[in-house]
């Protein structure tokens, strides 16, 4: 029998993370698809940063497995597990840039010090990724602080971007970018998906990208799966959460927490 499901690239089952006393993540169950891009949405606070600083290894969850190309990310050591995530990008919401390197520094700088790159190549290298997120090759030389917000957002993508990596994290990666930088950045992403096969898991709270440019979508509301599927299928899914928060209704199922205590 011939099978037209997906490859699975990264699976989660029964994930769930607490902090102190607070259940942030319950029983997580989901499958991102090999070679696409699958976006992560939900209200503010529903859990989205913290589930994928589980997939990325800064936090660890108290139950459940996650596998990456069928490998175990949990119950092993951190060095493991490092080996594991050796080909993926992680892009944090915050950037996460080092202030005290340069702009090319920052991009090159696993390549530099775990994969042996020359700083020549590296920088030549970075210059080029610098242009795919539409940031001109004079920006290599200064240090984080002297960008914008956007601007670092862009390095950090770029960063991700040089390493190549088969599977992509981004944490809201076209935030407080203009319309024409975040269309450039999908098109890098399609590029690297049809290049090497990447898969891309993200976050975004914006609705438009994530309807358009995504294949799949899963989404979070109060750390729990409410609604996974095809972004085609939106719209006949019939699912009150994923149809409010697309579509942006103020009515719904999803009750804002300021607004209840209005
Ligand atoms: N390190 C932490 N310690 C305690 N609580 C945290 C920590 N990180 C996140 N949280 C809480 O977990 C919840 C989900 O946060 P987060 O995943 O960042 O939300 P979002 O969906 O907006 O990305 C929030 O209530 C937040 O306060
Ligand atoms: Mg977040």
């Amino acid at each position: 029998m011939i099978s037209n499901a997906p490859a699975i690239k990264l699976r989660l089952d029964g994930v769930g993370k607490r902090f102190g006393r607070t259940q942030v993540l319950h029983d997580i169950a989901l499958a991102v698809p090999a070679g696409a891009k699958t976006v992560l949405i939900g209200p503010a606070a529903s859990g989205k940063t913290v589930l994928m600083k589980c997939i990325a290894g800064i936090h660890e969850p108290e139950t459940g497995s996650i596998t990456l190309d069928g490998q175990q990310l949990t119950g092993i050591s951190v060095r493991e597990r490092n080996e594991r995530l050796h080909s993926t990008g992680v892009l944090f919401q915050q950037g996460g840039l080092f202030d005290s390197l340069t702009v090319w520094e920052n991009i090159c700088f696993r390549l530099i010090n775990n994969e042996g790159m020359s700083r020549k190549d590296a920088r030549e290298l970075a210059i080029q990724t610098l242009a795919q997120v539409n940031l001109p090759a004079a920006n290599a030389d200064l240090l984080p602080s002297e960008l914008s917000g956007g601007m670092q957002k862009r390095v950090g993508l770029a960063r991700v971007f040089a390493g190549s990596p088969s599977l992509m994290l981004l944490d809201e990666p076209t935030a407080g970018l203009d319309p024409i930088t975040t269309k450039a950045i999908y098109r890098v992403l399609d590029r690297m998906i049809d290049q090497t096969h990447a898969t891309v898991f993200a976050i975004t709270s914006d609705m438009d990208a994530a309807r358009h440019e995504y294949d799949y979508m899963i989404m979070l509301h109060e750390g729990r799966v409410v609604w996974h599927g095809r972004t085609s299928e939106i719209d006949a899914s019939g699912n009150p959460y994923v149809l409010q928060l697309v579509n942006g209704r103020a009515e719904g199922p999803i009750k804002m927490r300021l607004k209840a205590r209005v």
